[in-house]
């Protein structure tokens, strides 16, 4: 499947569920001087979260254009040298602001990559914060998945903040094991080694995170889904690197014409190229000057 189908399946899938479909955000959000440019689909939202706006429709999807370069959540010491982390990357997610919670997006998730997608269950690994019980409850009553491959993480690995401050809550995310051989798979690798990659994450926003650090309860409980495109791409078109899909390949192919350089033996600095090419001219298009 090309990697436009992917993105419009995704945003279907979640359209079906009585999720209105809206344009991403531009990559710079001037009212918000806490991030230098967006770094996650939840963003824009903030304002959501808080209870400060009020979205049109309580239930939206969309593929949000993020960098991550600088900040809280920074990529650019993995980017060209190893096949899934970008400066830019798109993030598809389905948000609900005060309406479905856990039990929806659990399921929903688990769906979509195991009966639309048809990603391999036996390839797939949740993940949930060590004290959250109904999440891990949900995944054995929502889901068929192997009920060994539930695992529970600390704070680092399973509680998401956006930056210093701000909306955040506890989150479960879906690792693909990406190795050839099946029976090599265990627990101990997820979160640790390049052989799981994280495809999808749910964030199940509760607190807000003051100056001080303390955390105080939102007037609501709301959804924030993130999966990065280029990664479900990848598996999807059974690649074992982001920069073999459809979305970076004609620009790595354009470097190679315009250098008279095969990349074949120069990986790195063609992914770093192509990469930040994507990055520039997303930026760029958004009105960031260099
Ligand atoms: N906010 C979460 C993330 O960026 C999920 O969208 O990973």
């Amino acid at each position: 499947m090309k990697s436009q189908d992917i993105r419009s399946k995704f945003l279907e899938f979640f359209k079906n569920k009585q999720n209105a479909i809206v344009p991403s955000a531009p990559l710079l959000l001037k009212e918000d001087t806490t991030l230098m440019f967006v770094n996650s689909g939840m963003a824009p939202f903030k304002e959501y979260f808080l209870g400060n706006a009020k979205p049109k429709s309580n239930r939206i999807v969309n593929s949000q254009k993020c960098i991550r370069v600088s900040g809280k959540h920074n990529d650019l010491e993995e980017v060209g040298v190893d096949t899934y982390h970008h400066t830019f990357f798109e993030m598809l997610g389905n948000w609900s602001f005060g309406e479905y919670y856990k039990a929806e997006a659990i399921k929903w998730a688990w769906e979509l990559f195991t009966q639309v997608w048809k990603l391999d269950k036996d390839r797939l690994w949740a993940t949930v914060y060590e004290a959250d019980d109904e999440a891990f409850d949900l995944w054995k009553s929502e889901t068929d998945i192997t009920h060994n491959r539930i695992l529970r993480f600390g704070k680092k690995e399973n509680f998401w903040e956006m930056g210093e401050t701000g909306p955040c809550g506890p989150c479960s995310e879906l690792h693909y094991f990406v190795g050839d051989d099946l029976s090599k798979q265990s627990a101990k690798g997820v979160n640790v080694t390049d052989e799981y990659w994280e495809l999808w994450n749910l964030v199940f926003i509760q607190f807000n995170r003051d100056n001080s650090g303390k955390l105080t309860d939102l007037p609501k409980k709301h959804i924030d889904t993130g999966a990065g495109l280029e990664r479900i791409v990848a598996v999807m078109q059974d690649k074992v690197s982001n920069y073999e899909t459809d979305l970076f390949q004609p620009i790595i192919k354009h470097i190679e014409k315009i250098t008279g350089i095969s990349s074949k033996n120069n990986l790195v600095p063609f992914q770093v190229i192509a990469d930040h090419l994507r990055m520039l001219t997303f930026s760029i298009a958004d009105g960031v000057m260099p």
